[in-house]
């Protein structure tokens, strides 16, 4: 479980601040499909970046399955992301030049895995994820949507607890954005907690939990933000 207690986070100071989460108080729960709704420029990805450890809170404590988040030093938090999370972009952001088992085994690369093992598990997702025939190709030889499932073998290599990810369908037409939610939805239904940013409300009905924000607040269960 992880939880946001009264967070908030200002970028900028004096007149150029602005506050993009004011006075958040969530709830992760484990092995949930939380859906984070709202408007651009509403603080989605703000929030999911802090969930997600990659962004720390100007005030207010994040706590992760008993570990106060908030008071870790910053070779703590790598080392916790490292463990714990995996992340999916809307634009892949792999390495156009890698190979597909490469862009995939990187994770381990940073975790120190040795190479061997490296290639056999992120084999072994790939497989899982029916990218067996893409594993010796270079990234930029793909399509769009195989590009977003290596990403999401990429997030689930190092098999974290979360995996978190910012509009994975906002680059994708209709029916590639379908499978790249199928995929999330079964991540999820394997036990792992999967917090999706959208703006789509077709893949948001993927969903047991939402948390809708707007202007940087967290809207009571019930209201719709504006979009
Ligand atoms: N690094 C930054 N520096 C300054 N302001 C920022 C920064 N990142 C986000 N903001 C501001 O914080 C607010 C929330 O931004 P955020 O990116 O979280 O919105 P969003 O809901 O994800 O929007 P979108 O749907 O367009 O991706 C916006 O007003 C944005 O301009
Ligand atoms: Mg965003």
């Amino acid at each position: 479980m992880i939880e946001l207690i009264h967070v908030d986070k200002t970028y900028g100071e004096g007149s150029n601040a602005v506050e993009a989460l004011k006075d958040v108080s969530i709830t992760i729960e484990d092995g949930k499909f939380t859906a984070i709704l709202g408007k651009s420029g509403s603080g989605k990805s703000t929030l999911m970046n802090i969930i997600g450890a990659l962004d720390s809170p100007t005030r207010g404590k994040v706590i992760s399955g008993g570990l106060d988040l908030t008071a870790m030093s910053e070779k703590e938090l790598a080392a916790y992301r490292n463990r714990s999370t995996g992340f999916v972009f809307q634009s892949f952001y792999l390495e156009p030049a890698f190979t597909v088992l490469e862009n995939v085994a990187m994770p381990l690369t940073i975790a120190g895995v040795a190479r061997r093992e490296r290639e056999e598990r992120a084999r072994k997702i790939l497989i899982e994820l029916g990218l067996e025939d893409k594993i010796p190709r270079k990234a930029n030889e793909l399509s769009g949507g195989q590009k977003q499932r290596v990403s999401i073998a990429r997030a689930l290599v190092h098999d974290p607890d979360i995996v978190l990810a910012d509009e994975p369908t906002g680059n994708l037409d209709s029916a590639n954005g379908r499978e790249v939610m199928k995929l999330l939805r079964r991540i999820s239904e394997s036990g792992k907690s999967v917090v999706l940013v959208t703006h789509n409300s077709e893949d948001a009905k993927n969903a047991d939990c939402f948390i809708r924000l707007a202007d940087g607040c967290v809207l009571p269960d019930g209201e719709v933000p504006l979009s």
